[in-house]
Formats: structure tokens, C-alpha cells, sequence
């Protein structure tokens, strides 16, 4: 067999990496183009997983040593185009192109971040956006915090330190054996479900409080099921509010929560995963109204913030509170497990390496300041309400219900269709326009009943996609 000569060599020279990273930024600055006009002709090039893996197989089999551009361009080839107009999906923005390119150098530096010598500017960094998003929050200056890799991490580690300070235990020592509870929203993510037996409070745990019309926590239900949790033998040390409620966007009265927690003494939590990037638009900030008295809030950088994933704000009102969690003695990390140093990141997260993600929400902040997310946040929020209104006004179709945010829920209902056939019609339709590609949203089950879902988080799309949404639901619906 012939020598491949020194692969070391040639996998970091410094020429094929001048020559080849030009290239890539050539290719992605086309699809760019071509994404973003719409001048592509699909969003989603669906195939079937089987079919996908065998075309990588043969990839692999077939493609050893050739250009890695065709590798990227084939990629490109078969992924959702999340800046197409179409898009209008899962709840995730467009990476703006800035914002990538920090992921490129974060790649490259590879720093590791979990302590500060290993990630000296990225640490700082992280630092300086946290204390951004905090003020923007509302908090003062004492709030303190760190990004995690995805919302779900944020409010894992948000309840950990509730439970650190609301029921200080040695849990660390002798496993779970209070009977603790939280109480949050049934229309809360499902991460909240999975952080709760995670913790080991199993079912118990995690105390569902009804929802109103509008998707949102009925508030006023709170003293009775906290009372009944305590006759339960529950210790009930958390509300968790959520900002928004994924399926339809429903904001949570953080307010009427701050206050029942503030009579109750415990932990406020807000899941603003998705809609806790309001709280950089001051015309939309109404809808936050309440999280100042939050403990701790999650807010992700990847959904509303036009980021690349993942990139989460775990922000504490008490940036003291971070550090109750992992007071774990790691010898090769740092001296003292009580020193409470902000700059050795590990002593606050469960990731000990992790990506430096401050630097793609910074690097968006210190080129065109946080009046890009302003402009943004304001677009694709008058999407939500612009689509809404035409829903409501298009023979056939209905909304589930009016929506807060971008995120809405709709149906086809054509005048003459048996109400049992509805949920598994809008199911087929929704399927269909999977397989057709050009338009790509998705499904959410509300009180039992199949809706189709859009995220408007593409600043791209224009009424008249919107309006041409509908227009291809009509046809598939027809052709069913
Ligand atoms: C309200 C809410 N919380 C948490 C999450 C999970 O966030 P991540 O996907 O960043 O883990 C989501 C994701 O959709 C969400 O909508």
C-alpha cells in the first residue's frame, strides 16, 4: 500500500488551511445568496433516515481523500435551510454569518474554558455578555451567571442551585431523601419534567398546575396545589415560570409567580428559553414583566438571538447562588472548592469542557450593538401577529388560539370535513408538505387535538411566503 506520507503535517498546513477555509467561506456565502432570495427551490431536502445513512455510507466507501469541499457542499445538499423564508420550523434563527464565523474560531482555539487559564478571553467574555443580558433583564449588578450548552442544561442547573439553597441537604453525600416538589405550568418543555427526575424527586416531583384558554399558568390555582402538595408530604421549594410555553408561545404571568413565591419563600425559575431574548426588545418587554424578581432565569442565544447552537444565559438574581451546586473538590482543576471565583467556570457548571459560546453572542453585540436583536426580535414578532391575522381571515383555516409571539398554532379545517378526520388530516398535511420540501413547519398536540406549528424566526420571510404557506396547505389538503 502507498505511504500517505506525513498526514500530521498535512492535516494542520497552514496553506491547505488558507486555501481550503477560503473556499468554504466562498461556498457558504452562495447558499447564503441562494438561501435567504429564496431562490432555492426547497427548505428541506427531505429523504428517509435509512436512505441518508446509506448515501453516507457510500460517502465514506467512495469519497476517502477527495476535496472536503465536496464533502461541505454535499452537507449543504442535504440540510434544512434554516435561512431559507420558508423556514418556518422548530425555534431556531438564522446563524447571522458573524456569528458562525466566532463559532469557526472557537473551533479552532479549541480552548477547553472549564478553567481560566484554558480559557482566558473566552471566560471574560462569557462574563461581560452574562452581565449584558442581566441588565437588560432587569437585575442589578450582583446577578451573576454563566452559558450552558442548550436551554435544558440552564434549567437543570437552575434547579440544582434551587434546591442547594432552598434545601440544603447533604444530597451530594446520602442521595435524595426529602420529599421535594416543584411546581410549574402544564404546557411547561418537557426538559422540566426530564430536571426534576434527574434529580431523583421522581413523579411527585414536578406538580403540573393547570393552563388557562391561553396556554398560560393559571396562577391563581397555585396555593391550593402547593397546599395540597404539602398534605401530600411534599416540600414544595420551586415555582418554575415559563417565557414562553414552547407548543404555542404563551407567556406565563411571572408576576402573580414572583409574588407567590416571594409569600412562599421559594425559588422562582423562569424558562425563557425562547422568549427571554424580549428582554432586548423594549417594545416587547411588557411580556417579561415580573422576571426582575426571578431567582434565576435561562434564555438561549440560538433560538431568538440569530446565534449559532448552543448558546444559553443562565443568569441568578444572586450570582452568589451559582456556586452552591458543585462545591466538589476536583485536585487538577483548582485549590479550594470554596473559593468563589467567577473566572474558573466549572465551579458553576456541569460541563467542564465546554465551547467558548460568549464569544458568538459578543461578537454580534460588539459589531452592531444590541439594537440588531432589537430589529430582529421586532420583525419576526410582527410575523407572528401578521400571520395570525391572516389565519384568522382565510376561509378554511383557524388558529388554536392568539398568539404572544411568533410562535403559532393553526389548523385547515375546509368547510364539509368530518371533525374526527381533522387531527389526522392536518397530521397527512403536515407530512406531505415535509416531503414536498419547499415550506417546512411542524405539529404540536394541544388539549388532544393535532395543530400545525410555525416558528417565525427567519427575518426573511415576507407576508407573501406566508401567504403562499397557506396556499400549498390548501392544495395538499385538496389532493387528500
Ligand atoms: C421553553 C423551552 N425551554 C427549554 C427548551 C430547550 O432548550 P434547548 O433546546 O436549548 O435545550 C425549549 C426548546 O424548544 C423551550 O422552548
Amino acid at each position: 500500500m502507498q505511504s500517505k506520507g506525513d498526514l500530521i503535517q498535512q492535516a494542520f498546513d497552514a496553506g491547505n488551511f488558507r486555501q481550503t477555509g477560503h473556499e468554504l467561506i466562498d461556498l457558504l456565502a452562495d447558499f447564503l445568496q441562494a438561501a435567504t432570495s429564496g431562490a432555492m427551490e426547497q427548505t428541506i431536502p427531505w429523504t428517509k433516515p435509512e436512505a441518508q445513512y446509506r448515501l453516507w455510507e457510500e460517502d465514506y466507501l467512495q469519497e476517502q481523500g477527495t476535496s472536503p469541499l465536496t464533502l461541505f457542499t454535499k452537507v449543504l445538499e442535504h440540510s434544512i435551510r434554516v435561512q431559507h423564508p420558508r423556514y418556518m420550523g422548530h425555534q431556531i434563527s438564522p446563524a447571522a454569518p458573524l456569528a458562525a464565523l466566532a463559532s469557526l474560531v472557537d473551533g479552532f482555539l479549541n480552548n477547553g474554558m472549564g478553567v481560566f487559564e484554558m480559557g482566558v478571553a473566552g471566560t471574560a467574555i462569557e462574563r461581560k455578555v452574562i452581565k449584558i443580558v442581566a441588565e437588560k433583564m432587569g437585575f442589578s449588578p450582583t446577578a451573576d451567571g454563566v452559558m450552558t450548552s442548550g436551554g435544558s442544561l440552564a434549567n437543570l442547573t437552575a434547579l440544582l442551585a434551587a434546591r442547594s439553597v432552598k434545601a440544603p441537604s447533604p444530597v451530594w453525600q446520602e442521595g435524595q431523601q426529602e420529599k421535594l416538589a416543584l411546581l410549574v405550568s402544564e404546557e411547561a418543555h418537557y426538559c422540566v419534567d426530564r430536571a426534576v427526575r434527574i434529580m431523583g424527586w421522581g413523579e411527585g416531583g414536578i406538580i403540573k398546575v393547570p393552563a388557562d384558554e391561553r396556554y398560560r399558568m393559571r396562577t391563581e390555582l397555585l396555593p391550593e396545589y402547593y397546599e395540597r402538595a404539602r398534605q401530600e408530604g411534599r416540600a414544595v421549594i420551586a415555582v418554575v415560570g415559563s417565557a414562553c410555553a414552547t407548543s404555542t408561545g404563551s407567556f406565563d404571568n411571572l408576576e402573580a409567580i414572583g409574588d407567590f413565591c416571594r409569600a412562599h419563600k421559594l425559588w422562582f425559575h423562569v424558562d425563557g428559553a425562547h422568549g427571554g431574548a424580549l428582554a432586548f426588545s423594549p417594545a416587547h418587554r411588557y411580556l417579561l414583566k415580573g422576571l426582575d424578581q426571578a431567582d434565576s432565569v435561562a434564555m438561549d442565544f440560538h433560538k431568538m438571538l440569530l446565534t449559532p447552537a448552543v448558546a444559553t444565559a443562565l443568569v441568578y438574581r444572586d450570582g452568589s447562588h451559582a456556586f452552591r451546586t458543585f462545591s466538589q473538590h476536583a485536585q487538577y482543576l483548582w485549590n479550594r472548592e470554596t473559593d468563589e471565583e467567577w473566572h474558573n467556570l466549572a465551579k458553576r457548571t456541569f460541563e467542564c469542557t465546554k465551547l467558548m459560546m460568549g464569544l458568538k453572542a459578543y461578537a454580534l453585540l460588539r459589531t452592531y450593538g444590541p439594537e440588531l436583536w432589537e430589529q430582529y426580535l421586532g420583525k419576526v414578532m410582527a410575523l407572528g401577529q401578521q400571520f395570525a391575522a391572516l389565519v384568522s381571515e382565510t376561509e378554511g383555516f383557524e388558529l388554536a388560539v392568539e398568539p404572544q409571539c411568533n410562535i403559532v398554532c393553526f389548523r385547515y379545517r375546509p368547510e364539509g370535513l368530518p371533525g374526527e378526520e381533522l387531527n389526522a388530516f392536518n397530521e397527512a398535511i403536515r407530512e406531505a408538505m415535509v416531503e414536498d420540501g419547499r415550506f417546512y413547519i411542524v405539529k404540536t398536540n394541544l388539549k388532544g387535538d393535532t395543530f400545525l406549528r410555525v416558528t417565525l424566526s427567519n427575518p426573511f420571510t415576507s407576508p407573501g411566503d406566508i401567504v403562499e404557506m397557506l396556499g400549498a396547505i390548501r392544495k395538499i389538503g385538496k389532493r387528500l
